[in-house]
């Protein structure tokens, strides 16, 4: 693959400001200069050639922009973090009216219906508005339709047991809570769908964390922001930590990725609860 110069990594960063209006500039330089590496080879264009083509394409430049994100994501990813949602912190939203939520950077959805699911088996299905935002417009049409490759399914299976069927506070209670409710597969086709009382539920909507604000505005319960600033520098991150803190409800809490944590001035603004942080007055 193509190493690329860090003049050209900043050219390139300033065309897609400039003609897209997308601000990489507090993207780890790490990960953007892999994506870019990986876009090169893709593509079978040299670097100035891309440059010059974003230019004038404004087509190439949002499906640059795509694969410039990383959209890895699982069902019930981190296991150990639902558990965390599960049993520390949706028990104190039983006795209010309205939950809102907001998945920040949700990929294809998985986190969403994980999500979902979670609250049905609390009972708080109903009264819960869930949010969904992403830069990507491809990954939000896909959430959208809750239907994905059966391939992975039995990774899935694994998380979903641990994370619904096991109390870690008592290990010997086991749950019994067959995956098909809800969710069909068909081995063959390789699909995994979900079921049709979840999809709906969810307002999907594109957004960008570092140039736009609170894209539904309302006053979240729950934020997850969940391995998405690990691809952000600490300035951005900062930058979104205080975003989040004004966006939350009083109490709310932020749900981040297992290897991303508040540090430095920020942190005095939020109480850290285990894998969560909670909006401090
Ligand atoms: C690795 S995925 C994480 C998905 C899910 N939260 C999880 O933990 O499984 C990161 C997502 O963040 C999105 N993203 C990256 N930069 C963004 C930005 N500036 N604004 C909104 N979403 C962004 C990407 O498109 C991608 O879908």
């Amino acid at each position: 693959m193509e190493t690329i110069a860090e003049q050209d990594i900043i050219t390139l960063k300033k065309v897609l400001r400039d003609s897209g209006g997308y601000d990489f500039s507090n993207y780890s330089t790490k990960s953007f200069v892999r994506r870019m590496e990986k876009i090169l080879y893709d593509y079978k264009m040299d670097i100035y050639t891309l440059i010059n083509t974003l230019k004038l394409d404004n087509e190439l430049l949002e499906r640059v922009v795509k694969d410039i994100t990383v959209n890895t994501t699982e069902i019930f990813r981190d296991p150990a973090v639902w558990q965390a949602i599960k049993y520390r912190l949706l028990p104190k939203y039983h006795s209010q009216k309205e939950i809102n939520v907001w998945h920040a950077g949700c990929s294809i959805g998985m986190e969403v219906y994980s999500f979902e699911i979670l609250l049905c088996e609390l009972g708080l299905f109903e009264k819960t508005n869930i949010y969904a935002t992403d830069l990507n417009t491809d990954v939000l049409a896909t959430a959208e339709k809750g239907v994905y490759s059966y391939r992975n399914a039995s990774e899935f299976l694994d998380n979903y047991t641990k994370a619904l069927c096991v109390n870690p506070f008592n290990y010997e209670e086991r749950i019994s809570l067959p995956i098909s409710k809800y969710m069909d597969f068909d081995e063959k086709k390789d699909l995994l769908k979900i079921k049709p009382f979840l999809l709906n539920k969810a307002k999907f909507k594109k957004h960008n964390l570092v140039s736009e604000s609170n894209p539904f505005n309302v006053k979240y319960d729950i934020i997850f922001c969940r391995n998405v600033l690990i691809y952000f520098d600490q300035y951005l991150q900062n930058k979104l930590y205080g975003d989040f803190w004004d966006c939350l409800a009083e109490n709310g809490t932020l749900v981040l990725g297992i290897h991303e944590s508040i540090l430095g001035a920020m942190s005095a603004k939020y109480e850290k609860k285990g894998l969560m942080y909670q909006k401090k007055g």
